[in-house]
């Protein structure tokens, strides 16, 4: 099969990088004061639910649809007030934890153009 065929979550290494990715990334976002503020104290659910969310959102199995229903994703970030300053410094988080764990530059940045588009559009408040 061409490689090209496989989905996102496939070329990356499947479950064992994303939780690595998702754990990492989290890590960089408690020590960003421009984040940090925003998330609760015990990380765990919020942790699960994002391995659960970008495995599928990388065209893995729906995990997180199965368990929470359809994520309607950008609705639920808007109890929160997502600026442009912060999706960027989401965004910083979410690449340097993938320089740890997908040493392919262009496969991380393919990763990271799909992210993009998304964390630009759940802004939804201005600065
Ligand atoms: C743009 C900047 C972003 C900010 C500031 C942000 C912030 C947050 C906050 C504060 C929460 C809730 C924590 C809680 O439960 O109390 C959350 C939940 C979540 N976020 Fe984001 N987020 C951003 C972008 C994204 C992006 C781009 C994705 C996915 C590609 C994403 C996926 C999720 C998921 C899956 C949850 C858990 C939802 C649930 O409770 O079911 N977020 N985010």
């Amino acid at each position: 099969m061409d490689i090209k065929q496989l989905s996102l979550f496939d070329r990356v290494g499947g479950a064992p990088v994303i939780h690595r990715l998702v754990d990492l990334f989290y890590m960089n976002v408690l020590a960003e004061p421009k984040l940090a503020p925003l998330f609760p104290q015990d990380m765990s659910l919020v942790i699960s639910k994002q391995k659960q969310f970008l495995t599928q959102y990388f065209g893995g199995p729906p995990l997180y649809t199965n368990e929470h229903g359809h994520p309607k994703m950008r609705a639920r970030h808007l109890p929160f007030p997502v600026t442009k300053e912060r999706a960027d410094a989401w965004l910083a988080c979410m690449q340097r934890a993938l320089e740890e764990t997908t040493p392919e530059v262009a496969l991380r940045e393919e990763m990271m153009a799909r992210l993009s588009t998304t964390a630009y559009f759940f802004i939804n408040k201005e600065e």
